[in-house]
């Protein structure tokens, strides 16, 4: 398998997630309230998964590695949007938090940005993905012997190993704050 194999297997799983959360946005505007765990749980799954673990490797391994190579011009200005579309991502998911701490602590108006918010990072994903699947991932293949491949692919084993663990760290300091 090409090491590009569990990115795209990935991005199937964002993609579902991203429909959730389409849903859950018209579900805001019918109701006029929300479900702040369901926030939560979106906002940990892009965290978590769709950064920590699968930007994780796009950023960490593949481009660390393209890094090392002579991009064609086109490749690196991709390479370049990608890192900086990883950034918006990041901030924008750090905003639909602060929009949701403001519901909870009493302003009904957060409503409207978490709705916002929710709508930009689903117009989001699927370009960005689409942009990987269809102009990049492929292409930039041919820069790595199958043996370049086959070691990046168990270094992406490795790298998601960890990520359990540090999950779990991470739910002990949630949990330590707030018990
Ligand atoms: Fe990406
Ligand atoms: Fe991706």
């Amino acid at each position: 398998m090409m090491p590009i194999g569990p990115l795209m297997k990935e991005h199937r799983l964002i993609e579902k997630v991203i429909a959730v959360m389409r849903e859950e946005a018209e579900k805001i505007q019918v109701y006029n309230k929300v479900d702040p765990i369901v926030i939560e749980t979106i906002v940990d799954f892009i965290r978590m998964y769709a950064d920590r673990t699968h930007h994780g490797k796009e950023e960490d391994i593949l481009f660390r590695d393209l890094n090392n190579k002579e991009l064609s011009s086109e490749h690196k200005n991709t390479m370049e949007e990608l890192v900086q579309e990883h950034v918006w991502a990041r901030e924008t998911t750090g905003s639909l938090v602060e929009a949701k701490e403001d519901y909870e602590s009493g302003n009904k108006g957060a409503l409207d940005k978490m709705v916002a918010l929710l709508n930009k990072l689903t117009e989001f994903y699927p370009k960005h993905i689409k942009k990987e699947d269809k102009d990049f991932f492929i292409p930039v293949m041919d820069y790595f012997s199958e043996e370049a491949q086959d070691k990046m692919l168990d270094e992406f084993w490795d790298f998601d190993k960890q990520l359990i663990h540090e999950k779990y760290e991470k739910v002990y300091e949630n949990l330590k704050r707030k018990v």
